[in-house]
């Protein structure tokens, strides 16, 4: 049994519209420190525009995001490029690794980009592949590697700056019950182990079921949280 104490991410009336499509119509939401939120809803509800607003990729047009009271939106683009280098971390539904480099090196990357020094950069990409299990599959590109253990090795990335927060955009979409069943365990494993807080954007009822809190967005709103 987890007990939220600290809010982590707090959203304020986010609205968004890409040309007459309003998107978002004023999304209130707060998530706690160490708290497994699921986001639900039909295609096209805008829940990938919010995970990207969320997590700072995007911008909101109007309303404000707060982490830990800081108004992320008041950041100018470089100090909000280092913010989101630092604090948090993203899964996609498709790995998107590059496939020229290899494992190791694809984990090695957001490492690097905060400026850690290659041989510290290479230690913990090591040491968080050793800890999902991947070990032995470090020196090969994504295209030797299967789907399970390519959006392990995602996951990897997305943790290797140890951040605060990890998004995920339907992480287990592309992958095979077993792979999925241990994806899902992994981000649990990580929560108790880190402490982190997760905000996974999900089709999947069994997953959804699993997390602290389900947030269901409709209409450009959310409807239940
Ligand atoms: N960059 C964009 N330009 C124009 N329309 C977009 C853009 N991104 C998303 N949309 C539209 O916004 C709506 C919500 O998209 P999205 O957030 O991807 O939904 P979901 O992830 O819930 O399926 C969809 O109708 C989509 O076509
Ligand atoms: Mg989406």
């Amino acid at each position: 049994m987890y007990v939220f104490l600290m809010s982590m991410i707090d959203c304020k009336q986010i609205t968004k519209s890409f040309g007459n499509l309003k998107v978002l119509k004023g999304i209130d939401l707060s998530v706690s420190e160490g708290e497994i939120v699921s986001i639900v809803g039909p295609s096209g509800a805008g829940k990938t525009t919010l995970l990207q607003i969320m997590g700072t990729l995007d911008k909101p047009d109007s309303g404000e995001i707060l982490y830990q009271n800081l108004n992320i939106n008041k950041l100018k683009d470089k100090d909000l490029a280092a913010f989101r280098n630092k604090n948090i971390g993203f899964v996609f539904q498709f790995h998107q690794l590059l496939p020229e480099f290899t494992a190791l090196e694809n984990v090695m990357i957001p490492a690097l980009i905060g400026n850690a020094k290659q041989s510290e950069a290479k230690k913990r990409a090591f040491e968080i592949l050793d800890f999902l299990g991947l070990k032995d599959r470090m020196e090969h590109k994504p295209a030797e590697l299967s789907g399970g253990e390519k959006q392990r090795v995602a996951v990897a990335r997305a943790l290797v700056n140890k951040p605060s927060v990890i998004f995920a955009d339907e992480p287990s979409g592309s992958l095979d019950t077993q792979n999925k069943t241990e994806l899902h365990q992994l981000f649990f494993d990580l929560r108790k182990e880190f402490n982190q807080t997760f905000v996974i954007v999900t089709h999947d009822v069994q997953l959804a079921q699993l997390t602290d809190r389900t947030i269901q967005l409709k209409d450009g709103v959310v409807v239940m949280s």
